[in-house]
């Protein structure tokens, strides 16, 4: 069989969505889904597909089990898995800190309050206005990640910005286990400083020695959607020899290390047996405690971690509305849906698997293997390749993939100049807009039309 043979239809396996793979506000009422007390499907109906949906009791409690296991103050929700200003102020209230990696993200979270001490910032080409804004709001940790950015940081308080406390992202040559597009640890790697070849060590004395600097740490982050956890513990061995190396050479404390974000999520039914938080916590803490004691670290610096896609991903969930079924005999059936690639690029740029299902029909059995297509002009644009669906799948039926919460509205572009879906969060019955969906307007905002007369 070829690699693009069609799946299946499969009477007997076809099983209903598992109800795993949603936020636990869950519940199914006579077939349809309700998430955070509402319907799923009227939701489509009431605020128009596609729609990007979250729940948000799901969202605050995946917070509070990673400041459970870790402590609040030692936890960074990453932003860039997903933003806006509700977002911020949920995050703000649970007691976590925020890692933005643009000015971007830094704009959104300031503008929504959020505290600037509390902030990290993380990227590894920081403009110098970014930095300026960074140390003129206060930004809690600026994570630098090259010489040229140190350089930027010193010449900004020789001009009479305030001193900021400044964290070394170190790259250890660790190989995460996933997506080469998203493993950040090895030599060959874009961000920070290379361990191997001296490197980090020199910047980490350049900063703990320099007048204009406060050394904080060091940081690492050696990918995403990590599901094989080993690789952490050898971070950790890594960054602590390190750090105790530095400490004895420059003659000062570490305060922390933060060994960045990366825990995967289960996005279908073959992941479940995925790590939990505490699960995830328990190794790190362990192997951490290990790799300081192996150093003579003493006191051992803080453990930090900053999660994005394990918060973020299973919270949310995308819903479509199907457009048109088109079965080629033999070959495949697909069913198109009114948003694809420009609202989840993640199938088309990682190869990443998802599954479908009918929120109006959630107990339907899943005989009928179909491809979820989306509408942009790429016949790659496939939101599921290997989806299975009810058999009676129809035309004007509301789609749903879950585990949609990371990477998909942060992600998302303008391509084919399709709007962006707004942005709901469910809650105890109530359903309120936290992003407007985009309107074709909208789409001209900053486009000179020749109207304008200029
Ligand atoms: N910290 C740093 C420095 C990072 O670069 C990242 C993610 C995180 C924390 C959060 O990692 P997480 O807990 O979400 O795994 N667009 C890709 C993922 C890119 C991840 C970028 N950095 C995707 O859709 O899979």
């Amino acid at each position: 069989m070829s690699a693009d043979a069609p799946i299946a239809d499969d009477p007997t396996t076809g099983a209903p969505i598992d109800l795993r793979l949603l936020p636990r506000s869950a519940t199914v009422a006579g077939g349809r889904l309700q998430l955070g007390g509402c319907d799923v499907a009227g939701l489509a109906a009431t605020f128009g597909t596609p729609l990007y949906l979250y729940d948000e009791g799901e969202l605050r409690a995946r917070c509070r089990e990673y400041a459970d296991a870790f402590g609040a103050g030692a936890v960074s929700y990453a932003g860039k898995a997903f933003l806006c200003t509700a977002m911020a102020k949920l995050v703000a209230e649970q007691g976590l800190n925020l890692d933005v990696a643009t000015g971007g993200e830094l704009h959104v979270a300031l503008r929504a309050g959020f505290p600037p001490a509390r902030i990290v910032f993380h990227g590894n080409n920081k403009a110098e206005a970014e930095l300026r804004t960074a140390l003129e709001f206060g930004v809690g940790r600026i994570v630098a990640d090259s010489f040229d950015e140190l350089d930027r940081l010193e010449a900004l308080v020789a001009d009479g910005w305030p001193a900021p406390r400044v964290m070394v992202r170190v790259t250890p040559g660790v190989e995460a286990h996933t997506h080469e597009y998203i493993a950040t640890g090895a030599d060959d790697s874009k961000f920070g400083f290379t361990v191997a070849n001296g490197a980090a060590r020199e910047a980490a004395l350049r900063v703990a020695k320099s007048d204009a600097l406060g050394f904080a740490g060091f940081h690492c982050h050696i990918g995403s959607q990590i599901l094989v956890l080993e690789s952490f513990a050898v971070a950790a061995a890594i960054v602590a020899e390190l750090a105790a190396e530095v400490a004895r050479d420059a003659g000062t404390a570490v305060d922390e290390i933060n060994l960045g974000g990366g825990l995967g999520v289960p996005y279908t039914t073959d992941d479940l047996d995925a790590p939990s938080i505490a699960e995830f916590a328990a190794v790190l803490r362990d192997a951490y405690a290990t790799a300081c004691l192996g150093t003579g670290l003493d006191p051992a610096p803080a453990l930090t971690i900053e999660a994005g896609r394990s918060i973020a991903a299973p919270a949310g969930i995308t819903l479509y509305t199907v457009g048109t079924i088109k079965t080629i005999p033999g070959v495949r059936t697909y069913v198109a849906v009114d948003g694809g690639m420009s609202d989840n690029p993640r199938p088309a740029t990682y190869g990443a698997a998802y599954e479908a299902f009918l929120p109006a029909r959630s107990d339907a059995t899943r005989p009928h293997a179909v491809t979820v297509a989306g509408k942009h002009c790429e016949q790659g644009d496939l939101l599921v390749r290997d989806a299975h669906l009810p058999a009676d799948v129809a035309v004007g039926d509301v789609l749903a993939t879950p585990v949609t919460g990371a990477y998909g509205y942060s992600m998302a572009s303008n391509y084919n100049l399709v709007p962006r879906p707004a942005v709901v969060f469910v809650h105890n019955g109530d359903a309120r807009v936290v992003v407007r969906r985009e309107t074709l307007d909208d789409l001209l905002a900053r486009d000179r039309v020749e109207s304008e007369g200029d």
